[in-house]
């Protein structure tokens, strides 16, 4: 018997972005400088010295987008305010800057899609990383500040708030490895980041909740599904222990479970300042939430590198790739590739990883307290080839998106409380250090020209959308 794959309901089906990704308008209305305009005009940091100051431009073609947005039958959006726009100096409200988000999100409401905001996706205010960023205790406090003053703009009609996005990256990708803004390498830095983008999501959440307690609250993290690269070898298990509390339960546990995994602070011991938690911050950071967003792309595999035989089978099996793994407290662990297709980010494909994954948080974090996943990004970068007139035909995209959406209906099946999903992304955008180059919307955007074009994934999205089944 063929299964059905139909999806419940009240599942939305949307598509997410990001502010510095598609915006552009750099400077206008007021708005400063964020950590990614500064870390963009520093020569050698994105590739081609490409930057967000046009992208796609979206500041001015917001009712064209979401126009497009309806035609594709999307029923959410997932956006992020830029708080550069909305606090040029980090503390006072700017409100024109304010008003491009009021007036998206009214052009959203008559389109009849559910805004879904985001506050924090890596846009801090430029004025805020001079005074320290985020390994200063007192951005937390800024956070919840914003988080406030936006509400007050947009509490009336947005009722799904997100309050980081990919905590873990702000942190060990922008203060210990320096592959993102503001690209300082400085491991202790990363770990007070870390501990202070926390914070800030607890403290914004108590503050948005004394507001309207009938908002829906959370955080999205990205999880990257971690396995040893042989399941025999404790050495590799170990390894995949390390990455994964590093890079997942470092940041879901405190927020669920109200405490940081023990053996990861251990692993951490000679970094992890002492001073560093103050009384009162778990409990902060635990605030209850109504939804934990899921950003899943691929899966990895890892092993204890330190070992020169072990190595060396490691990579005559595979050769090592620009994961996304940490390097703080996961020295000696090598990622390895076993051959399995990757996307044009070079990430593996594994569709059974994010049910896997779904699976996971339900029983271990988020089921019995009632929070519910959403798939708040999944999406595939591919080298697109458009026809003349700017068609692209995405056979491997499409079918990463199906692929994934079944393992999202498999883990419906057997239990998972998921209530939407979010591809990644509606327009081609700005990747952060890979600039244009990597192509991820269903929706491609010609840069000389600003044309929209909805690529294949596109047009079979919509109408997986707007049936909410999936064809055999
Ligand atoms: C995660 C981030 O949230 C988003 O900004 C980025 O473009 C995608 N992943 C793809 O790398």
């Amino acid at each position: 018997m063929t299964p059905d794959l139909t999806f419940p309901q009240d599942f939305l089906w949307g598509a997410a972005t990001a502010s510095y990704q598609i915006e552009g308008a750099g400077d206008a209305d007021g708005r400063s400088d964020s950590i990614w305009d500064t870390y963009a005009r520093t020569p050698g940091q994105v590739l081609h010295g490409h930057d967000g100051s046009v992208a796609c431009d979206h500041y001015h073609r917001y009712p064209q987008d979401v126009a497009l947005m309806r035609e594709l039958n999307l029923s959410s959006y997932r956006f992020s305010v830029a708080w550069p726009r909305v606090m040029p100096d980090g503390r006072t409200l700017n409100p024109a800057g304010l008003d491009f988000y009021s007036r998206l999100v009214d052009e959203l409401l008559e389109a009849d899609i559910v805004p879904w905001l985001t506050l924090y996706h890596w846009d801090l205010p430029q004025v805020l990383e001079d005074a320290g960023g985020w390994p200063e205790r007192d951005t937390a406090l800024r956070l919840a500040d914003y988080a406030g003053a936006v509400h007050d703009a947009l509490g009336d009609r947005v009722r799904h708030w997100t309050t980081l996005n990919e905590p873990w990256c702000s942190a060990f990708l922008g203060y210990a490895q320096g592959r993102h803004a503001p690209g300082r390498t400085e491991p202790t830095s990363a770990l007070r980041a870390a501990h202070h983008l926390l914070l800030g999501h607890g403290l914004a959440v108590e503050e948005l909740r004394r507001r309207d307690p009938s908002l829906q609250l959370g955080l999205t993290l990205n999880f990257t599904d971690t396995r040893p690269l042989d399941p025999a070898s404790p050495r590799d298990l170990d390894a995949a222990r390390r990455i994964d509390g590093m890079a997942n339960r470092l940041f879901v546990e405190p927020v669920t479970l109200g405490a940081y995994p023990a053996d990861v602070l251990e692993d951490l011991r000679e970094l992890w300042p002492q001073d560093l938690v103050h009384e009162g911050d778990l409990a902060t950071i635990s605030a209850p939430i109504d939804v934990l967003g899921v950003n899943y792309y691929a899966t990895q595999t890892v092993t204890a590198g330190c070992d020169p035989e072990r190595a060396s089978v490691a990579a005559a099996q595979a050769r090592r790739h620009d994961s996304p793994s940490p390097s703080v407290g996961s020295e000696h662990v090598v990622t390895v590739r076993r051959g399995v297709p990757v996307s044009d980010m070079g990430w593996e494909i594994s569709p059974t990883g994010l049910s896997d994954l779904l699976l996971r948080l339900h029983k271990d974090y988020t089921g019995a307290a009632g929070v519910r996943l959403y798939v708040t990004e999944n999406g595939m970068a591919d080298d697109d080839v458009p026809d003349a007139n700017g068609y692209v035909e995405d056979p491997d995209r499409l079918n990463y998106l199906d692929h994934h959406l079944r393992a999202v209906h498999d883990s419906l099946q057997r239990g998972a409380d998921v209530g939407g999903y979010f591809v990644w992304s509606l327009l081609d955008n700005f990747e952060w250090a890979w600039g244009y180059t990597k192509r991820f919307g269903i929706v491609r955007v010609d840069y000389d020209t600003q044309e929209r074009i909805p690529k294949a994934s596109a047009r079979w999205y919509a109408d997986v959308a707007g049936s909410g089944r999936i064809d055999h």
